[in-house]
């Protein structure tokens, strides 16, 4: 079969080298794709919202499944799009119905979807522009940390977390006063939870789901977690706390819930749902959902998945996913995030990159990087994703820095601490 893969960052280089694994692919596309994603099928320009772009490219080349990396195109309705348009209805897409993505897509619609069927998360009320004033009230309520969050997708900017009442209560205002444009014309304000984060992932059918391998995910620029927060600066899987008692923990209250809830509300839903975690004292709450996988979570995820993903998918388009089997890989894996100097604040982009043929061992996933004169350059904050298995965490890490050092760029840095902290 031909498929097609939209996005363009690390973790659609990680689905891409999954997904021509399986004997069932002939071709994998990529729009946009990367200078890395050309080793496992084609690139094609087309931007992952350009839909009529996209529809016309799947007509031309026959093309057999979507499936969707990103939350924006799924925000933006590309399911729909598809199941909607007479040429393109049988052609599935792996990703949710816009209705579905609004899980990602709103804060308050989440927050509701979980009081509606009784999952754990954080004590919350929403606020807009005609209601100032109770928001303010309710700040007040509320023991510091504050946690404002922008309802509508920021590219993961949307989230302060303020130790100062003053201070959250002039950020409110800003926000809802346009700070990141419409998508903080509501704000959720909600209680701070504290423990360590663990990203959970599901594969539905609507109906059926299966659980793939937990990760942690790195999110701040600095050792020992330190610093300003970037998109991801490294992951492990497995996650040690996420053992037998706590993940039956999140199935019972997390996971099937939802499952369930999506298809009492009618939300049509056939792809990926990315939980992401905090650990209470033993207790599994949601901090956040997403409709897609995580990012760098995918760069080690997808390495201890052994079964044929494409098996998985084909599943989902059916709706018999419980016909099929996941098997996970029980080697540990470790990802180590290669980012440009600056990042996440400016930085430069364009520098040539060399060494990258010369890793043996670690498998390297593009980024954020682009062909320039035959040569690999950065296009990107975060580079490089350096994954590796080990027979445990430890020798995962080790491989992967190791590794890192054949591949120079200039400004070149990254965390040599993922994983050590569990
Ligand atoms: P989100 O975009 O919702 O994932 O939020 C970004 C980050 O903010 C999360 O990964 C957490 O580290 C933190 N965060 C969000 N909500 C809370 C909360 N209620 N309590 C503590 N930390 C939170
Ligand atoms: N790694 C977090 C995310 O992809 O949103």
């Amino acid at each position: 079969m031909k498929i097609l893969l939209l996005g363009s960052g690390g973790r659609e280089h990680a689905l891409a080298w999954k997904i021509t694994q399986s004997p069932k692919v002939d071709k994998l596309f990529i729009a946009p794709g990367n200078a890395g994603t050309t080793n496992s099928g084609e690139n094609v320009n087309l931007k992952a919202d350009d839909f009529q772009g996209i529809k016309e490219f799947v007509i031309t080349n026959g093309i057999d499944m979507v499936v969707v990396g990103p939350e924006d195109p799924l925000v933006k309705g590309i399911y729909d799009y598809f199941k909607n348009d007479a040429q393109l209805s049988a052609i599935p897409v792996i990703g949710p119905s816009k209705a579905g993505a609004q899980l990602e897509g709103s804060k308050d619609f989440a927050k509701g979807f979980m009081t509606r069927h009784g999952i754990p998360t954080a004590a919350y009320q929403s606020f807009n522009g005609t209601t100032i004033n109770e928001g303010l009230q309710f700040l007040e309520t509320l023991q510091p940390p504050y946690v404002l969050k922008a309802d509508g997708l920021c590219a993961g900017k949307g989230v302060l977390i303020i130790d100062n009442l003053d201070e959250a209560k002039r950020e409110f205002k800003q926000m809802l006063d346009g700070m990141f444009g419409n998508a903080s014309a509501t704000v959720v304000i909600e209680q701070f939870l504290s423990g360590i984060e663990c990203s959970v992932f599901v594969l539905t059918d609507g109906k059926h789901y299966k659980i793939l391998p937990e990760a942690k995910d790195y999110k701040r620029i600095g050792e020992h977690d330190t610093g300003l927060n970037t998109g991801g600066m490294g992951s492990v899987s497995p996650v040690p706390f996420a053992d037998k008692v706590w993940m039956e923990k999140v199935e019972n209250r997390i996971i099937r819930p939802t499952v369930e809830g999506l298809a009492v509300e009618g939300l049509d839903y056939k792809g990926f749902i990315f939980f992401g975690l905090i650990n209470v004292d033993g207790d599994p709450y949601v901090i956040e959902y997403n409709c897609r996988m995580g990012d760098p979570e995918t760069e080690t995820v997808m390495l201890r998945i052994k079964s044929d993903l494409v098996e998985l998918f084909e599943g989902v388009a059916e709706g018999n996913l419980d016909e099929k089997v996941l098997e996970q890989d029980p080697r540990a894996a470790v990802c180590v995030m290669l980012v440009s100097g600056g990042y996440p604040q400016a930085y430069g982009k364009g520098y040539p990159i060399s060494g990258i043929e010369e890793v043996e061992g670690s498998i390297v996933f593009h980024a954020g990087t682009a062909m320039k004169d035959g040569q690999v350059v950065t296009n990107g904050g975060r580079v490089i994703a350096v994954s590796s298995y080990g027979k445990d965490k430890a020798e995962a890490l080790a491989k992967s820095m190791k590794e890192q050092q054949k591949i120079q760029f200039e400004k070149k840095y990254f965390r040599s601490d993922i994983g050590q902290d569990l």
